[in-house]
């Protein structure tokens, strides 16, 4: 795979992938990453790449001609143009999963108020999210959704089964409380349970206890458990 970010900070997004299992993806040659400048396609003498709101109104906008000649020429017959913006939908985990499947990404990184509308009609495929607060500039997003993406690529993780597992998990449903040793600490108990070797049982606890959780920390994925899996 493929990934480009077109950003007006570069090391926002390299920085984040250059470190461990993003590096050593890299270095494998399961994924391919690059950073562009988006100041390099302003045509202008200052090499502007923003501009105020037609209409009126608060802060600037990113100016279409130097998005359209960028995105246009990094671009390929393959590519999924994705923009970072708190307007998009929001990621989830099977979006992860699509997007692995994919041959290249090119992730718009938004800034200021975000970007000319004719941007987004004409070259963007995804307008994404990665929640419901607002950030300083989609770079950091961006890091988010391609982290979540290569770890699925074949081979990015070291073990291999560490993503594959995860796939069949329930998606509504977080994961149960995990403990390592020691089995006491601080006078802090690990549950009975976890050191039975009653393996059954263990996972009678893993199940109740990734109910409890998500009840209690994700009510709205609780809701969508219970309505399909009719339970209470
Ligand atoms: N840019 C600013 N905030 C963002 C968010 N929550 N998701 C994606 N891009 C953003």
């Amino acid at each position: 795979m493929r990934i480009d970010f077109l950003t007006l900070f570069p090391e926002i997004a390299l920085a984040p992938l250059s470190e461990s299992i993003m590096k050593r993806a890299q270095a494998a040659g399961i994924v391919e990453i690059h950073a562009h400048n988006l100041r390099d396609w302003a045509a202008n003498k200052h090499r502007k790449t923003d501009d105020t709101l037609c209409g009126g109104g608060p802060g600037m906008l990113l100016k279409p001609e130097p998005l359209f000649a960028a995105i246009e020429e990094l671009r390929g017959a393959d590519t999924k143009v994705i923009l970072l913006t708190p307007q998009g939908t929001v990621f989830r985990q099977q979006m992860a999963r699509d997007f692995a499947n994919e041959k290249h990404l090119l992730f718009v990184c938004g800034h200021y108020e975000g970007v000319d509308h004719r941007v987004i009609e004409e070259l963007v495929d995804v307008e994404l999210s990665i929640g419901d607060y607002v950030l300083t500039n989609g770079a950091i997003a961006a890091v988010v959704v391609a982290d979540a993406v290569v770890r699925l690529l074949p081979g990015a993780l070291g073990d291999e089964m560490s993503s594959v597992e995860e796939s069949f998990r329930d998606a509504n449903l977080l994961e149960a409380p995990a403990y390592t040793k020691p089995a006491e600490f601080r006078g802090l108990r690990v549950p009975d349970v976890l050191l039975s070797g009653h393996h059954e049982k263990i996972q009678r606890w893993h199940k109740e206890q990734a109910r409890l959780r998500t009840q209690k920390n994700r009510p709205d994925l609780w809701a969508k458990f219970c309505k399909e899996h009719d339970a209470d």
